[in-house]
């Protein structure tokens, strides 16, 4: 007799790395976080051009705010910003152990990686991948390999 299967594959989420949340403009996001919750941008604005988005960030106790804006006419971000003229929240990120793993049981569950699949480097400079917001809720799941010395 063999066993019964899992209920649950094995858990991919490791730690929430950061949400995204996609702006018109960093200055201003950055100078209304300040305003209002008093935060200082941890890692000044730079250009990801590999993912048409400029990028900065906002430490928080566990966790980060990645604020993107558009980087060049493809940017992969000027629909999101046409629906959402002032911008919103844009998705979450998870830190997984394996980045190629993930892929693969995303797509042997049924989901469906975007792009060519093959992970691309990210603003922490280690591979990621998005998974379709039609798989997860309407949320844009972001994956990324764990940073080194596990921090964000
Ligand atoms: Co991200």
């Amino acid at each position: 007799m063999s066993a019964l299967p899992p209920l649950l594959p094995p858990l991919l989420l490791g730690r929430l790395n950061h949400v995204g949340i996609a702006c018109p403009s960093i200055d201003d996001q950055v100078a209304m976080y300040g305003r209002l919750f008093g935060a200082t941008v941890s890692t000044p604005a730079f250009d990801l051009p590999a993912q048409g988005v400029r990028v900065a960030f906002i430490d928080v106790a566990n966790s980060q705010l990645e604020l993107i804006e558009p980087l060049g006419d493809d940017s992969p971000i000027h629909g999101f910003l046409k629906k959402n003229p002032n911008g919103g929240q844009h998705h979450v990120c998870f830190e997984v152990k394996d980045i190629i793993a993930a892929r693969d049981a995303m797509r042997a569950r049924g989901a469906t990686v975007l792009g060519t699949g093959e992970p691309r480097m990210g603003a922490h400079g280690v591979p990621v991948i998005f998974v379709h917001p039609r798989d997860t809720g309407g949320v844009l799941v972001e994956l990324m390999a764990e940073p080194p010395q596990g921090g964000h």
